[in-house]
């Protein structure tokens, strides 16, 4: 087979295409595994449907040939061979998890286009210089457990026993006890991380999940950094009583005091919503009542709060703020309050080089890109820490994510494929 392999050191890149049909025909394929009402799609991690997406994923990388990984969490690498074997590999993905009635494209389309990608390579019989790696990372959504990146921040070392202590999902089942059933403990949680020295670079194409690249009419976004949350749970508990007998006066009413809470949320963040203030976003995302019936004062509630920003000190400042206005609540409602953290993290800024890069793939296609940065957090940003990361943006139509109405025009996505083809060639075949 050697004789007939290319090596390719400077590929023509318009010569080289992917198969559009193929890579809509695969996307369409993974988006029917956990399809529910209004075209939802819903694969939380570890779910039988999540888990169905990735031995799809495994089938697909058989069939085209790739050298098969699956790590102890279940992250999937699928490499393929480079003219230098031992060299370090590009690594190239996303994620096939997907939140609660989510849409078909986040994450999935990453994933499903590095498939593509390879499989032209591998077609065509072009050998790049570095080996590439396709990678399906485990549990990116935050959406079961309050924990996002599980996969990647493992790959990555960047996983604290002390992040894991309130990661639980709606059942009461705890990420802790999943990770020990596949023998990952608070004690070895950095064993898994990769050396960095086996990665040459990590790319990701992602769908925008944001209005911007359709108001500004451009079909590419060339992502400079990510923001990062802060995430906290926070529990309020007053005293469950009787809803028919209990003057109000006398009430110490937990949910109300969360009402009051989910506001001051809103408030604080709006006040440091616009750019030049740091664009934070705040948001309160879930809430468990207890007793949670129609004739009880609710006794106790519990909600989870993911606070961002590109900026740090801006987040860090809403973050305090809110916090203190919890603690004002409480006092004025004689209840308790209590937060229990989730994960805090800095926001990332991407590698300079790669943007330059990435640039250059568009302009070498005469495709309008914009250089901007994301508000959604993705696996590139545990990746970005070990090696150099870079993203690329397919637009959202209407900007809406994290839901059924998430939308990407087939063109787009075809597009951005491509152009992650180009820019694996150009990274894969750089000077190692
Ligand atoms: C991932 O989709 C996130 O919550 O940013
Ligand atoms: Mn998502
Ligand atoms: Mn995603």
């Amino acid at each position: 087979m050697q004789s007939q392999q290319r090596v390719s050191p400077s590929p023509h890149l318009r010569e080289i295409a992917i198969n559009k049909r193929r890579l809509l025909r695969d996307l369409n394929a993974v988006s029917r595994i956990g399809i529910g009402d209004h075209g939802s799609v819903t694969r939380l991690v570890f779910s039988i449907k999540e888990l169905r997406s990735r031995q799809f994923l495994i089938h697909q990388m058989r069939q085209i040939g790739l050298q098969l990984h699956i790590d102890r969490i279940g992250n999937i690498f699928g490499k393929l061979a480079g003219h230098h074997t031992k060299a370090p590999a590009l690594l190239v993905g996303s994620h096939l998890d997907t939140v609660l009635h989510g849409g078909k494209f986040d994450g999935t389309m990453g994933v499903i286009a590095a498939l593509e990608a390879v499989r032209t390579l591998k077609e065509q019989n072009i050998v790049l210089q570095s080996p590439v790696e396709v990678v399906c990372f485990v549990g990116e959504e935050s959406s079961r457990f309050g924990y996002s990146t599980l996969g990647s921040s493992l790959i990555a070392g960047e996983i604290r026993g002390k992040d894991l202590t309130h990661a639980a999902d709606a059942q009461g089942t705890r990420l802790e006890d999943i990770l020990a059933s596949m023998g990952i403990y608070r004690n070895n949680l950095r064993s898994m991380r990769r050396d960095p020295a086996t990665i040459k670079a990590y790319l990701e194409l992602h769908i925008e999940q944001g209005p911007i690249l359709e108001a500004k009419k451009k079909s590419i976004g060339v992502v400079t950094s990510i923001a990062a949350p802060t995430r906290f749970r926070v529990v309020f508990t007053g005293q469950a009583d009787h809803s028919g007998t209990t003057p109000m006066e006398m009430r110490r009413d937990a949910l109300v005091a969360a009402a009051e809470f989910i506001i001051a949320v809103e408030k604080v963040s709006r006040r440091y919503s616009r750019i030049e203030k740091g664009r934070v976003v705040g948001t309160v995302g879930t809430m468990k009542i207890d007793p949670g019936v129609i004739n009880a004062i609710p006794g106790k509630t519990e909600l989870a709060v993911d606070i961002r920003s590109i900026t740090a000190q801006a987040k860090q400042r809403v973050v305090r703020l809110v916090q203190a206005q919890m603690r004002e609540i409480a006092r004025r409602r004689n209840i308790r309050a209590e937060i229990l953290p989730l994960r805090e993290e800095d926001p990332v800024p991407l590698d300079k080089r790669l943007i330059r890069l990435l640039k250059e793939c568009c302009e070498a296609r005469n495709i309008a890109y914009e250089i901007m940065p994301s508000g959604a957090g993705h696996d590139a940003m545990q990746m970005a820490k070990i090696t150099r990361a870079g993203i690329l943006f397919v637009p959202s139509r209407r900007g809406i994510s994290h839901s059924p109405l998430e939308w990407s025009e087939p063109e787009d996505i075809c597009v951005g494929a491509q152009l992650l083809l180009d820019s694996m060639i150009r990274l894969a075949n750089e000077a190692i």
